[in-house]
């Protein structure tokens, strides 16, 4: 069977100096795809900026032969995103595929949490899409193409201690990508998110003797599929790590129905609430309407 390639695809990877991202923009460039490496290369926490990050991963590149393009602005501003897709345009004329990645972690357990460590975090990864993405769906939009790729994390998504800021924004994105894949659909524009493990700077004290299996290179594959051509599918959340990829999925049980229930129903019924026998998956609000319309008949 043919390689999958990216002849003449023009993709934006934000946060692609390092980590992730990284291994994202050398297979994307490897293949064929043309690449805008953003990263504001600042530390773990997002404070302080060094613009060698994304220029070491185009030397890169272009060290193996394929093409990118550094670029050092935040996602974490309007302009910012902007710049980051202006970027994209004067280099290459296009954007057909954007992988939302830039992070930083403020970690503190909820009774210590802070404006100065939530506004941040909100900043770089929920508005720090909302920002990339639009000017680059306007595009998409117009050409009637695009792939949109955020990273969302298990942290948000099923929870994690310390993680009430991060795990907010990384469930944000789920809800982003969720509504971009209804509005996108008509203009073959799919969006996916992807929820990792991999060993990084972000995680290098917390894997313990699985380090060595959680190269993030093995994160690389699934966001590539979803960012070519052939992407089979949209909204959709994938965890993936380690060689390991899952597709997570939102069900909702069968429930328990009786207008006009009281208190005491809802006590008495719990087990039915709860059962997940014969649960069901919308792929979207109007799938969940019509679930809910069909109990109520
Ligand atoms: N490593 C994991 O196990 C894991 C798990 C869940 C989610 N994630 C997510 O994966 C993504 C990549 O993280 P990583 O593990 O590769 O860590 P990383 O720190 O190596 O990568 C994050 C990159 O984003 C860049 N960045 C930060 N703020 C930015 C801004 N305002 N503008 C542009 N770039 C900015 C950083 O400079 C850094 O290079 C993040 O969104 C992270 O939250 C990682």
């Amino acid at each position: 069977m043919a390689e999958l390639g990216y002849d003449g695809k023009v993709a934006i990877i934000t946060g692609a100096g390092g980590g992730l991202g990284r291994q994202h923009a050398l297979l994307l460039a490897k293949r064929g795809a043309l690449v805008v490496v953003n990263d504001l290369g600042g530390s773990i926490d997002g404070s302080g900026t060094d613009a060698s990050a994304a220029q070491k991963v185009v030397d890169e590149i272009k060290a193996a032969g394929g093409e990118a393009v550094a670029d050092h602005n935040s996602v974490a501003t309007p302009e910012g995103g902007a710049a980051i897709v202006k970027t994209a345009v004067d280099a290459y004329g296009k954007v057909d595929i954007v992988i939302n990645n830039a992070g930083i972690l403020r970690d503190k357990s909820f009774h210590n949490m802070s404006p100065d460590l939530m506004n941040p975090v909100f900043d770089v990864h929920l508005k720090g899409a909302f920002h990339v993405t639009q000017p680059a769906y306007l595009i998409m939009r117009e050409q009637g193409y695009g792939r949109i790729i955020s990273t969302s994390s298990a942290a948000g998504i099923f929870g994690n201690f310390g993680q009430t800021n991060y795990g907010a924004a990384k469930m944000g994105l789920v809800g982003f990508t969720r509504v971009l894949a209804v509005e996108g659909a008509k203009f073959n524009i799919k969006a996916n998110a992807i929820a990792p493990l991999a060993l990084t700077r972000m995680t290098e004290t917390l894997m313990g003797n699985l380090a060595d299996k959680l190269g993030p290179e093995e994160v690389t594959p699934i966001v590539a599929m979803l960012a070519h051509e052939d992407c089979p599918v949209s909204g959709n959340i994938f965890s993936v790590g380690g060689g390991r990829v899952a597709n997570v999925f939102i069900g909702e049980t069968q429930g328990y129905t009786k207008p006009g229930h009281t208190l005491e129903d809802l006590r008495d019924n719990w087990d039915a609430i709860m059962s997940q026998d014969g649960y069901f998956v919308p792929g979207n609000l109007a799938d969940e309407t019509g679930v809910f319309f069909e109990k109520l008949k």
